[in-house]
């Protein structure tokens, strides 16, 4: 053999053998193995890197004004990545695995709220289904898309329980109630991360906005938020709780304070009690500049305490303000950040992304768009889902559904053309073109049955009057006028705040014009909040909420309002009578004189609760039955109650069961959700809905750090409007 030879040999057998030794690459390797051994690896440098996240593409939230496309850095930990494509993502990822020393893949990151081309009614409105199943199928579709386009990781879902509906975000997540926001978090969080993390179509999803951010005074985004203790622990920890237990690969830290300490610099929320009492082991990454922010809230002089303070705090990535990059190699240097906290955080980084599976297939499939959008299976769940989640408020004498007797209908509003505002905020690439507008959801649906009158009448704000005219020409030509009003898509989401839940006064103006024709007035409603209904309401024959439907909303709408579709969808968030009884919530605590401090104004009693929600069949509700009355704290209760069907169409009723704990030591609300049910009852069908309560889980209460009691007392069960009492023995 000749020299050259010998040379090419033992060149080719080190080299195998040194790729061999990369333990980190091995597939068959342990997820804890393989991460230990490319941190050991790592230089601080390309560690650092690891922790950082930037913005790649075009921005689309005109809130992250300082979003720049940088030139890429392949050693990138991960990208906020607004794109698409595929393609473009696979070429991005060539370039880390292929030009970076060590070949670690960019974890892409995006707003997947309420779909990702196929779009979903806000996560408010889904609530209102009371639906997780087709919650978790909606989240899977919207995975799949998002993952066909490149993404790995959603920031989502919302679950900060809002009770001011003046703050935009409140129609981000699932409501007022914690139990609510729980139950449907474990759903979303099941959906986008599926069975494993490595599924085809799996992607990691992020709790946020941990915690405490829709407290945020005057319901004014970004504002300083007090939130006690118990209110912490009672309020805003269980839905966190329920997902990090649910496997949650991620969470994001609020810009919001706790109470003088902000969520992105919170030690016990984001260390003592999500990694050392929770146990979890991926990681946090900040909101959009919140590790910045610490200065604009008075805890951090400079960017470099705010790099240390977040990370001592327990924020591992750092979302796109560069604050970690630039700071966190001094801070190590100068001995204020040890170097076992950098790794630590590497650690929790590095395991997300072998658990996706990114080192062994870094690539997406490149299918082409009518491969991976709008399937005709995935807008046949849009459309369940919107129509579930569509709340009939009012319907006197039976306006609704409107029947074949009824051949005109005038179609009036500014909702009725719409394909954009439908679509809610974050809507991620929802595309109006793909949208159904209520008007065509009509033609379609009363198509040679009906004629439609269609004017506008009126824009959504302003002052100008010139269409009310031909709006009343439309109802005078009409049987029933169906008044579609509503928000626009960015009165709500994030910075989307208003001091007002009541329309702008040309709308409320529009109604009382036509109400003066004397024809029936049907209200639809498109918002991202509930709406303040005061004037509203006594004008209207029949109310149906649709909220911001999605791309297959008209058609939702259209079938509710024709009977097609029996509504069944109840309040997942209290409508107050005026903006004034904020806050209202049905889980409040009894008042100290129940009997004074009303409004001098106004009814102290909100229009709608919580749970309200109208059907086309009425329900009957036999007597709730316990299996005793009296139970010891390590035995378990059985309640049920038969629902029967009464009337002449199919519906799905759910019920709501509320557990009430009169005298606590530490003050409980006057009732709180502990468990519902939906089932479909045919006309005439009845079945028996059961609540097993466990005391441990159904009967305890925390106090302002956590810690869990089961009291003995009296107990009631509330359904409906029956409340029936049992005893807890010790
Ligand atoms: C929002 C987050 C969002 C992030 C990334 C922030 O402004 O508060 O909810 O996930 O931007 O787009």
């Amino acid at each position: 053999m000749n020299k050259f030879l010998l040379f090419l040999f033992a060149f080719v057998l080190t080299y195998s053998s040194f790729a061999q030794t990369l333990l980190y690459k091995d597939k068959n390797a342990a997820t804890e193995k393989r991460v230990e051994d490319l941190l050991k690896r790592m230089t601080l440098e390309e560690k650092i890197f690891q922790m950082n996240q930037w913005a790649y593409g075009q921005n689309t939230n005109e809130n992250n004004f300082e979003d720049k496309v940088r030139d890429l850095k392949p050693e990138i930990g991960s990208l906020i990545y607004r794109s698409q494509s595929p393609v473009f993502r696979n070429q991005i990822q060539k370039k880390a695995m292929e030009e970076t020393r060590l070949g670690i893949p960019i974890l892409m990151g995006f707003d997947v709220i309420h779909g990702f081309r196929t779009v979903f009614p806000i996560p408010l409105a889904q609530a209102c289904s009371w639906n997780p199943d087709l919650v978790k199928q909606a989240c899977h579709i919207a995975a799949k898309e998002a993952k066909l386009s490149g993404v790995d990781w959603t920031f989502s879902p919302m679950i900060d329980v809002a009770r001011d509906a003046r703050w935009g975000r409140v129609s981000e997540g699932y409501g007022e109630d914690s139990y609510t926001n729980a139950v449907f978090c474990v759903a979303a969080v099941n959906g986008y991360q599926g069975e494993k993390l490595t599924d085809k179509y799996s992607i990691a999803a992020c709790l946020k906005h941990y915690i405490g951010y829709s407290l945020s005074e005057g319901g004014r985004d970004y504002q300083y938020s007090d939130v006690s203790g118990q209110t912490l622990w009672e309020t805003f920890m269980p839905p966190y709780e329920a997902g990090v237990k649910a496997g949650v690969a991620t969470l994001m830290s609020g810009f919001n304070d706790l109470s003088g300490v902000p969520a992105s610099a919170n030690h016990y929320t984001l260390t003592e009690v999500l990694k050392e009492r929770w146990g979890h082991d991926g990681f946090v990454v900040s909101d959009w500049g919140s590790v910045q922010q610490l200065i604009q809230q008075g805890v951090a002089k400079d960017k470099k305490e705010c790099a240390l303070k977040s990370l001592m705090a327990g924020v591992e990535m750092d979302m796109v303000d560069n604050v970690y990059l630039e700071n966190l190699k001094q801070l190590v240097d100068e001995g204020k950040v040890p170097v076992a906290t950098i790794d630590e955080a590497v650690r929790r980084i590095l395991r997300v992304k072998f658990r996706l599976g990114l080192f062994d297939n870094p690539y997406v499939e490149e299918l082409p768009e009518s491969k991976r959008y709008l399937q005709p299976e995935d807008r046949k769940v849009a459309a369940e889902i919107a129509a579930e989640s569509m709340v009939l408020l009012k319907n006197t004498n039976n306006t609704l559904p409107i029947t074949s007797a009824i051949k005109n209908i005038a179609l009036i509003g500014p909702m009725v053309m719409d394909s954009v505002h439908i679509m809610g905020f974050w809507e991620g690439y929802g595309n109006s073109k793909d949208a159904e507008s209520i008007f065509e959801g009509f033609s379609k649906e009363f198509n040679g049955k009906a004629t439609l009158n269609y004017a506008k009448g009126c824009d959504f704000d302003g002052k100008n009057e010139d269409g009310f005219a031909e709006a009343v020409q439309a109802a005078a030509k009409s049987d029933v006028i169906v008044l579609c009003l509503g928000e626009k898509r960015n009165w709500s989401g994030e910075n989307g705040v208003r001091s007002t839940l009541a329309l702008p006064a040309i709308q409320e103006k529009l109604v009382a014009e036509l109400k003066k024709t004397g024809k029936p007035i049907v209200l639809v409603l498109s918002s991202g909040r509930p709406l303040e209904l005061i004037r509203l309401e006594p004008m209207a024959d029949a109310i149906l909420e649709i909220w911001q439907p999605g791309t297959d909303g008209g058609s939702a709408t259209a079938g509710i309002i024709s009977g097609r579709i029996n509504p069944s969808g109840k309040l997942s968030i209290t409508f107050p009578l005026a903006t004034g009884q904020i806050p209202i919530y049905y889980n409040m605590r009894q008042s100290s004189r129940p009997w004074l401090g009303k409004y001098q104004d106004i009814p102290s009693l909100p229009l709608y609760w919580f749970g309200h929600g109208l059907s086309y069949t009425t329900y009957n509700y036999g007597e709730v039955k316990l299996s005793a009355t009296q139970i010891k704290k390590n035995q378990t209760l059985v309640a049920e109650v038969e629902v029967s069907n009464n009337g002449n169409v199919d519906g799905k009723e759910t019920v709501l069961w509320f557990i009430s704990d009169p005298v606590a030591t530490i003050s409980r609300p006057m009732k709180e959700l502990k468990y519902f049910e939906k089932k479909m009852l045919k006309a005439g069908e009845k079945s028996i809905y059961r609540f097993e309560i466990v005391p441990e889980r159904d009967l305890s209460f925390t106090d302002s750090n956590g810690k869990r009691y089961v009291e003995s007392g009296d107990y009631f069960v509330i359904v409906n409007n029956q409340k029936v009492k049992f005893e807890l023995v010790d």
